[in-house]
């Protein structure tokens, strides 16, 4: 059987899940880079307003409001970039080689408009005081080219880790083109605009010098490209439906915290655009400085349940159907089932001293191959905790099920003395890590235990738990031929 199942060493964050640590760095992410899109969409506009002699003050804002965009997105944007890749590859590195391999040439394009974005933007910086406006123009809309096509390529590349529907290994148009690949483009660019737009109100407020109708008008201008905002509940709509049916329910109510997040993000959204449609288009309203940084978080709070949203209804997977989130494919189940996966881990445990004996050792690795990647031992989502009222045979049965115990979870990937030595593993802290401890394979009882967690892991099956245990013809193809080899 071909397995190309690689070991990677594996990132300990402590108590902090590693969901939390690239799900908070990445919130972070997009929202200034959505700004920087949506950045300079907006000055052109203002250029374009300044040119043809509508706005006497959109030049003044202009710079100023680029000189405040370049600090914060190009620098701020840069470093949490470049971050969001090295905890990606420490967390999944099989994800993130998985995604090279498949897409090397799109990313180098993504890169390319990247640097697009970055030189034009610094030549503005540098030089757009003393360029003629067709120069400025010109320069503000490579730079805005370049920012928007960078997300046009990423969003493929992230839309397809949800939804890569035809695709199979090699056919990178498909996986690229994925079902969720437009709605998901267009909804981000209002996001951007929505972004822009508030952010320059804050700006405008900090113009001492210009008088309250100055500042008004400017405002008035600037809330047009809140504008588009009536068009989320549609494109939301769209991206709602272009979702596999399991990874919809779970946004319905299938999962609280999906669910949760989700409202947070659209009712953010709905408050955003309803002061925005009726205040500051339809009234023409002033907003102050207080207003409009309210407004501003409300807008990173939707941005983050949107992200967090679109992240968890992946689960169980990184690339649906095709990689678990911890990093073992599905059609690997049924090999590692047989033969486990503890055995071939070439990296030692840390600390391996500090383990009674080698069966919680072994739980100490089974942990740190299947489970880590979304417990802890004790921190957030512990298994210690979330099982703490279970008695030993209960962990056994429902870890054997694990793809049954939650649907967001995947099949247990190793022979039953594995679920065994990680619930003595779970049961040894739970005790409080006492130095000696029970191998409980010396008890007269284990054969006939390992041939009930046998009887579950087979009652439970190598494939993905969907609400009605549906999956698509490719994959179970996939899987009825890991089984039979
Ligand atoms: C893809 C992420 C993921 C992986 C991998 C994963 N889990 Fe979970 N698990 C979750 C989530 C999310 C929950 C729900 C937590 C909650 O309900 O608060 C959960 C809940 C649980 C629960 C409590 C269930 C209940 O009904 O109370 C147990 C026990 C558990 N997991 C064990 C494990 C074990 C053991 C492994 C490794 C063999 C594992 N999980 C791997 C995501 C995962």
């Amino acid at each position: 059987m071909r397995m190309d199942l690689v070991y990677y060493p594996i990132h300990e964050f402590g108590p902090l899940m590693k969901g939390l640590v690239i799900g908070g760095l990445g919130i972070f992410h997009v929202f200034t880079a959505q700004f920087a899109i949506g950045g300079g969409m907006l000055m052109m506009y203002f250029q374009w307003l300044a040119m043809t002699g509508r706005s006497s003050e959109a030049r003044t804002f202009l710079d100023r409001y680029f000189k405040f965009l370049v600090l914060l997105s190009f620098v701020t944007g840069a470093l949490t970039g470049v971050g969001m890749w090295f905890t990606s590859i420490q967390i999944s590195p099989r994800t993130i080689g998985l995604m090279i391999d498949e897409f090397h040439w799109l990313w180098g394009v993504e890169w390319t408009f990247f640097c697009l974005e970055v030189v034009a933007g610094y030549c503005f910086y540098r030089y757009g005081a003393e360029l003629s406006d067709r120069a400025r123009i010109a320069l503000l809309g490579l730079y805005t080219v370049g920012a928007w096509a960078s997300l046009f390529w990423i969003n493929g590349i992230l839309s397809w880790q949800l939804t890569p529907g035809e695709w199979t290994s090699g056919h990178v148009w498909k996986g690229f083109f994925n079902p969720t690949f437009w709605p998901s483009l267009f909804y981000r660019t209002v996001a951007c605009l929505t972004t822009a737009s508030l952010v320059s109100m804050v700006v405008i407020n900090s113009f001492s010098d210009f008088d309250r109708d100055q500042r008004t008008r400017l405002i008035n201008r600037a809330a047009m490209l809140l504008a588009p905002m009536a068009t989320m509940p549609l494109l939301g709509l769209w991206f709602v439906g272009s979702l596999p049916e399991d990874s919809r329910e779970w946004v319905l109510g299938g999962s609280i915290a999906m669910t949760l997040f989700l409202n947070l993000a659209v009712i953010a959204s709905v408050l955003i655009a309803g002061y925005a449609l009726v205040g500051l288009i339809r009234q023409r309203l002033y907003i102050n400085g207080a207003t409009a940084t309210l407004l501003c978080v409300l807008a990173f709070g939707a941005t983050a349940g949107g992200e967090f949203v679109r992240e968890g209804v992946r689960k169980p997977f990184t690339v649906r159907e095709n990689l678990y989130s911890n990093a073992i494919k599905p059609s690997e189940i049924a090999h590692l089932r047989a033969v486990g996966g503890t055995s071939l881990d070439p990296f030692p445990l840390r600390d391996a001293d500090a383990y009674p004996n080698d069966q919680v050792r072994t739980g100490a690795l089974v942990f740190r191959q299947q489970c880590s990647i979304c417990h802890t031992p004790a921190g957030v989502n512990s298994l210690t905790g979330l099982t703490a009222s279970w008695d030993t045979d209960q962990k056994r049965l429902n870890i054997a099920k694990l793809q049954r115990l939650k649907p967001f979870m995947p099949p247990f990937a190793g022979p039953p003395h594995e679920v065994e030595a990680l619930v003595q593993w779970i049961e040894w802290q739970q005790s409080n890590k006492p130095a000696q401890w029970n191998d409980s394979r010396t008890e007269p009882e284990n054969i006939a235990r390992l041939a009930s967690i046998q009887r579950w892991l087979d009652e439970a099956g190598t494939a993905p738990a969907k609400p009605h245990d549906r999956v698509s013809p490719k994959l179970a193809q996939q899987l009825s031929q890991s089984e039979a080899r």
